[in-house]
């Protein structure tokens, strides 16, 4: 017997993703800028929907890992900024152009190609990832390269950027780093890497090269630590949020939430978590013949 008809489906409830974009716009820094990060098919929630409800509820930006899934985003009509994450080849500079997107930089010989591809075609906007600690993409900060040797890591994080910054066919934008434990209850790690991160940019700053947008959050850094997200020190004032699209979260976690030194952390933090609907259901339908 040969099953023509699927039997699983995931159901999204738009209308919970629409509350918990709000409701995340609510808790973050007046000013702060969220960006909807839609990879994977929106994390499997369909890219094209979710973005154009996130932006419809608050997000401004679109993040995403992939130039096809970028394209994708433009040909639905979707106008706002999008950032690609991962590695788009140097041939892709007129892509880049023509659909007016936003690339991630990490090498400086990279960067250096693809200024030169986008030659007579364009300026190419692009955000420098740095790794402060993840150990996936990004330039790796000084004090974390001594002993490796690979592309990513030089003698000098500042002198990579100021010549990625130099370049005549990009437009330095942006600059970014991703926590690889934010969504941990152990925080000490998260800390650590924002600790790097501020440092890094204060020094960046000081060398004159100073990205006008700087993003660090991710889902777990805005729900858990919203409370240093929203008190940053002012030298931190530029820090935008990304957020990926909320998975469904226990109502009672968010008794969990604490500041490190065991207070509750803010009721609005509190308020926010309790509300957080499940946008996708799982529908599992057997077909008796
Ligand atoms: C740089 C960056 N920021 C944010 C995100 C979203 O991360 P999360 O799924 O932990 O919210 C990703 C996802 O890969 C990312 O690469």
């Amino acid at each position: 017997m040969i099953l023509e008809k699927q039997l699983t489906w995931a159901e999204i409830d738009l209308n919970a993703y629409a509350h918990n974009i709000k409701e995340l716009r609510r808790v973050t820094r007046p000013g702060a800028r969220l960006m909807a990060v839609v990879k994977a098919n929106g994390y499997g929630h369909g890219a094209v929907e979710v973005a154009r409800t996130a932006l419809q509820n608050g997000a401004e930006s679109l993040g995403v890992a992939r130039l096809h899934e970028a394209v994708e985003l433009r040909e639905a009509g979707l106008e706002a900024p999008i950032l690609i994450f991962g590695y788009s080849s140097p041939d892709s500079a007129e892509t880049l152009i023509n659909y007016d997107l936003t690339q991630t930089v990490y090498s400086p010989a990279t960067a250096e190609e693809l200024s030169d591809q986008a030659a007579r075609k364009g300026k190419i906007k692009i955000h420098i990832k740095v790794d402060s600690g993840m150990g996936r993409l990004g330039l790796l900060l000084d004090e974390l390269a001594g002993g490796i040797s690979d592309d990513r890591s030089t003698a000098n994080t500042i002198d990579d950027i100021a010549a990625i910054n130099g370049l005549a066919n990009l437009e330095t934008e942006g600059i970014f780093t991703h926590f690889a434990t934010a969504d941990s209850a152990d925080k000490s790690y998260a800390n650590k890497q924002l600790d790097r991160f501020t440092d890094f940019l204060n020094r960046l700053n000081r060398a004159g090269l100073s990205p006008p947008v700087r993003h660090a959050a991710n889902s777990g850094a805005v729900i858990d630590m919203a409370h240093q997200i929203k008190y940053f020190p002012s030298s931190f004032e530029g820090v935008d949020i990304l957020l990926v699209v909320v998975p469904p979260v226990d109502s009672d976690i968010s008794a969990q939430f604490q500041f490190p030194d065991g207070k509750p952390c803010d009721p609005a933090v509190n308020d926010f978590l309790a509300g957080i609907p499940s946008t996708i259901n799982i529908v599992v339908k057997s077909h008796m013949t």
